[in-house]
């Protein structure tokens, strides 16, 4: 037990050594051995079987929790989520503005604010520590979240993963943040015209 607990604290004093890049490399690798199976070894969810890693959330996901509330995550954040809002056109105008990632100018905007989002998830969608995750951006605390307490939503079920190690958290959130970093990659049409 004693040799146990030594040799984890050693690991965990050689991990905190490791820089950024290369704990993102060895979160790439864990990736594929657990997560590829269901997310796709390029994260976007096969399909929609599972949740497309390369944005933070869909508007259909966003919508699905505003009008239902959520309970997922409540070994992080407590106090859960109630069903909120008004009515569908207005739920799937705040969705949008989520799912797109915040944009200046949008309609929802002030609803999000007007709606009592903010109050929980701060103004700019960045979440508040123990009160409501961040939806604007994957961060390790979101992704520390998804992993302790799994997720059932509009698409399916994310089991929970509560054996990894701190390190291992922290190596998954940075290689899954740099899945939404990059640009989409853009696909050509294919045409059978011509
Ligand atoms: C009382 C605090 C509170 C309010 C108000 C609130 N939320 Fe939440 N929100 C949460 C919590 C807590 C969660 C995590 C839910 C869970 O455990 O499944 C959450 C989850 C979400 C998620 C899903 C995140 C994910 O990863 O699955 C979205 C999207 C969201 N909220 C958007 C909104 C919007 C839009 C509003 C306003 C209409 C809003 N929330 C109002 C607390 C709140
Ligand atoms: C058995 C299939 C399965 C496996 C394996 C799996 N996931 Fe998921 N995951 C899902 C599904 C399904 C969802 C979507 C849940 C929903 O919103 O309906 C999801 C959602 C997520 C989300 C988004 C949560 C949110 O807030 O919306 C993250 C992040 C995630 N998974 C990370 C991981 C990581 C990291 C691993 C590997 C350790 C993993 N998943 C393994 C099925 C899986």
């Amino acid at each position: 037990m004693e040799d146990e607990k030594r040799y984890l604290k050693t690991l965990e004093s050689i991990m905190k050594k490791i820089d950024k890049k290369h704990l993102t490399e060895m979160g790439r690798a864990l990736y594929i051995r657990k997560c590829a199976f269901c997310h796709g070894k390029d994260g976007r969810g096969r399909n929609g079987f599972a949740a497309d890693l390369t944005r933070r959330i869909s508007q259909e996901s966003a919508k699905y929790t505003i009008q239902n509330g959520g309970h997922n995550f409540k070994k992080s954040f407590p106090g859960s989520m109630p069903p909120m809002v008004p009515e569908p056109s207005r739920a799937e105008v705040i969705a949008d503005y989520v799912a797109k990632g915040f944009p200046n100018g949008h309609p929802g905007k002030t609803i999000f604010v007007k709606a009592y989002c903010a109050r929980c998830h701060g103004t700019d969608g960045r979440g508040i520590r123990f009160r409501a995750p961040n939806i604007r951006h994957f961060d390790t605390s979101t992704i520390a979240a998804v992993l302790r307490n799994g997720k059932k939503g509009v698409i399916g079920r994310m089991p929970a993963y509560t054996h990894f190690s701190a390190s291992q958290v922290t190596m998954l959130s940075y290689f899954i943040m740099t899945l939404s970093e990059r640009p989409a990659v853009k696909i050509r049409k294919i045409t059978t015209d011509r």
